[in-house]
């Protein structure tokens, strides 16, 4: 591994030496940005990498299509794992360009020994264990692993200075609600399984990546595209919350090429993949998205998180309710993640996007009944939150 080592080393080398060349130039106000031929990522990353061998663990769902999709764009060639369930519901076309490899990460990783890779990315780690025996098995035959964590591990969000520093959380205490225990137990094992990557292919070759809340098409978990779907429709809508309650997200796609350019330039470490930019409102964020559509609306602020938790309204991301010093995962820092390469594409984008993926043909007929059954079920919920919210103010 001794070239590789070798260019490892000079492609760290590189980002230094373009980070603080980029820092520098964005303070100046750099010509080249301001006539838009050259974004600060041109800046911080070369136009044509070294072309890599990239393995990723999972690949076909939401975060995968998209680093596929990125990866073959810069030159890279890719490996996917799967137990060839999940089928791709974005970047289709990308899939006759990829090895994919059958197996299952709970009980058969036959499949991949005895191989090298340059890189492993591990989307689909959803139990410490299985990272454990992955990092294992390839720490002697693949240069970096890049594991994909979650701002999940900073729960319960204490505090407002969350940052890639902040102590975790390695255990599930006692004594807990049910609602607590869930969120622990996802946060405990991000946490864990970070460590067995760590521990496995050592600090140097481990890059881990904690996105928030992601967005874009291809999202199954029916949550955000609520928001397309519900602005486009119009009428009286209700935005949750108090008006200074603060939102984070992340375009899937953001996460996804700046994964692929960390993997190009060995840029380990610990890394928040959080956005917007700056700070944003969940007044402002829906006033944003709203921006896409040309529906007739009434935006009707539900300040009282009572009311709000009474009609079983406890987030609607990307808002989440905070509830005592605990801030909702909204107030993380994502200021090591700028430093290093993370960009952001523009709210309208992402929503517009979301809206033509949610109303495309894309899933499967089962899928999108599911969806349509959510997708009522939040309309009901706000219906009757502004039902009541409207009997309380009327005077
Ligand atoms: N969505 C969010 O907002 C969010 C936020 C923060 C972090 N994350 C993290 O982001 C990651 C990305 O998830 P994604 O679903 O978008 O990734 P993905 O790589 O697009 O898809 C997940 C893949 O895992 C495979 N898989 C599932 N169980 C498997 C098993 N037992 N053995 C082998 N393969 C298996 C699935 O294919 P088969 O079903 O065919 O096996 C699928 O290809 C997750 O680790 C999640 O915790 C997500």
């Amino acid at each position: 591994m001794s070239d590789k080592t070798h260019q490892q080393k000079s492609r760290r080398e590189f980002i230094s030496t373009s980070l603080k060349a980029g820092i520098a130039l964005s303070a100046m106000g750099s010509p080249l940005l301001a006539q838009g031929t050259a974004t600060q990522t041109d800046l911080l990353f070369p136009e044509k990498p070294h072309p890599l061998n990239i393995l990723i663990l999972g690949g076909t769902s939401f975060l995968g299509p998209q680093q596929i999709a990125y990866a073959l764009q810069r030159g890279h060639s890719i490996s996917i794992f799967t137990r060839g369930k999940t089928q791709p519901t974005v970047q289709k076309e990308v899939f006759k360009k990829v090895e994919h490899l059958v197996g299952d990460r709970e009980n058969n990783l036959e499949a991949l020994k005895g191989r090298k890779w340059d890189a492993v990315i591990d989307n689909s780690g959803r139990r410490v264990k299985w990272t454990k025996a992955t990092a294992e098995l390839l720490k002697d035959n693949v240069g970096l692993y890049l594991y994909t964590s979650s701002t999940g591990v900073y729960y319960p969000y204490l505090g407002r200075d969350i940052d890639e520093s902040t102590k975790l959380v390695l255990e599930v205490p006692d004594g807990i609600s049910e609602i607590q225990k869930y969120e622990y137990d996802y946060g405990v094992m991000k946490a864990n399984s970070e460590i067995e990557a760590q521990k496995a292919f050592g600090q140097d070759r481990t890059i881990i990546v904690r996105p928030t809340y992601m967005l874009g098409p291809g999202d199954k978990t029916n949550r955000f595209p609520y928001w397309p779907i519900r602005l486009n429709e119009g009428g009286r809508i209700m935005i949750p919350g108090k008006p200074g309650d603060q939102i984070q997200y992340a375009d899937v796609r953001d996460v996804a090429q700046w994964m692929i350019r960390l993997i190009e330039l060995s840029q380990t470490g610990t890394f928040n993949a959080v956005g917007p930019a700056s700070p944003m409102t969940m007044p402002v964020f829906v006033h944003g998205a709203h921006a896409v559509f040309n529906s007739a609306v009434e935006f009707v602020q539900i300040r009282d998180y009572k009311l709000l938790a009474k009609h079983g309204i406890l987030d609607q991301v990307p808002w989440i309710m905070p509830t005592d010093d605990n801030f909702g995962s909204a107030l993380i820092s994502n200021k090591k993640g700028i430093q290093n390469g993370l960009t952001f594409t523009p709210l309208a984008e992402t929503v517009r996007d979301v809206f033509e993926w949610r109303v495309s043909d894309a899933e499967p007929e089962e899928a999108t009944k599911r969806w349509e059954k959510t997708y009522q079920m939040y309309k009901t919920r706000e219906a009757k939150a502004l039902e009541d919210w409207a009997a309380r103010h009327r005077d």
